[in-house]
């Protein structure tokens, strides 16, 4: 089994290929697994035969077409450009999120095989006049240039599955706490900075008020969603290969409370709370409730709650995060 990771050195993408190679994916044993990104990994990777890096850009077709070789049995494509920088570069965010995705789709077309695709979209396809809780029924009304062209590349995988080029499904991920490492451009980095670095021992500023209440998910249960999705039946998607994924709702107070409990009153105290009206309108302008019923009966999970969530990150990242923080 030869498996493509677009965005591969990143947060997700990393945490997947080593699952991947860990237990092998649902369509069968890895024997190749290769990770496409212009970045090099901010984290170590495992050390293992089956694993290549390829640097390229995504919106290079040529390169695309080169990773995604015959052969290609699936491809994860996550490589994007990320809210609030595709917020404020909007050629960067097209073409890398627009053209980038064109490409994959159309070098797995090119394949002639039909291979399984996951494309990762957000809960910034959504926007406007918002239900009490948002999900699959939920009509596609981005507010920012982001949601908008993760929405384009949900419809283009349906349209490309209905068309038999491919055989895909095109996850909406909750916002995803507790991302190790450094901030990133998201606007949402702070839910994962409030946690992470006060338990570092270091400062971190939130810009949000603590009532803002977010719909969020675990690396662990984000990454299992990802490991299943892949072994799903395309047929099994029905009227969309687009699919909500479960999350919980939880406001950053509790977050914070939730980080005095692990870290202690030392740890609370590090959180700063600095409002940002600009950060404040794009976190407060997605859904805070989802439903997730489709995904619920195709067997995806979420975490048990925010407690849960902490406990995940002292347990698989914050050894690291230390050495990082030192
Ligand atoms: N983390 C979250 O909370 C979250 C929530 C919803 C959706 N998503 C989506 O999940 C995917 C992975 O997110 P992540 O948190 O790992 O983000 P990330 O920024 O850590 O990873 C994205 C990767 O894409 C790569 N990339 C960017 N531009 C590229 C280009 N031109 N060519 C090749 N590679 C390029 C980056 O170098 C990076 O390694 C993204 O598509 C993101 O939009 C993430």
């Amino acid at each position: 089994m030869r498996i493509v990771i677009t965005g591969g050195c990143g947060f997700l993408g990393r945490r997947l290929a080593i699952r991947l190679l860990q237990e092998g994916s649902a369509l069968g044993a890895i024997d190749d697994l290769v990770l496409f990104d212009h970045a090099a990994p901010a984290l170590p990777l495992p050390e293992d035969r089956r694993l290549a890096v390829v640097t390229g850009d995504i919106a290079d077709r040529a390169a695309v077409a080169r990773v995604i070789a015959p052969g290609t049995d699936a491809v994860y494509h996550l490589a994007a450009v990320v809210s609030a920088e595709a917020e404020t570069d909007t050629d960067l965010g097209y073409r890398v999120n627009i053209d980038g995705t064109r490409a994959v789709l159309d070098a797995c077309r090119a394949l002639g095989s039909r291979p399984r695709v996951v494309f990762t979209s957000s809960l910034a396809v959504y926007g406007g006049d918002l239900p009490p809780a948002a999900g699959d029924l939920t009509p596609l009304t981005p507010q920012n240039s982001y949601g908008v062209t993760k929405a384009i590349g949900e419809l283009l995988v349906t349209d490309y599955s209905r068309k038999g080029f491919i055989d895909g499904r095109a996850l909406r991920l909750p916002t995803v706490v507790v991302r190790p490492g450094r901030p990133n451009r998201a606007a949402t980095t702070f839910a994962s900075s409030i946690i992470r670095e006060p338990l570092c021992g270091q400062d971190a500023v939130c810009p949000v008020s603590p009532d803002m209440v977010m719909a969020v998910a675990s690396p662990r249960a984000v990454v299992n969603g990802l490991m299943h999705a892949l072994g799903i039946p395309g047929e099994a998607f029905g009227w969309s290969r687009a699919l909500q994924l479960p999350g919980f709702s939880v406001s950053v107070g509790e977050m914070a409370e939730a980080v005095r409990r692990a870290g202690g009153a030392a740890a609370f105290a590090r959180i700063k709370w600095q409002p940002d009206p600009l950060v404040a309108a794009i976190v407060g302008g997605v859904p805070r409730v989802l439903k997730a019923p489709r995904a619920e009966a195709l067997g995806f999970t979420c975490d048990s709650g925010i407690d849960e969530v902490v406990q995940n990150f002292i347990e698989d990242d914050l050894p690291l995060q230390r050495q990082l923080a030192g």
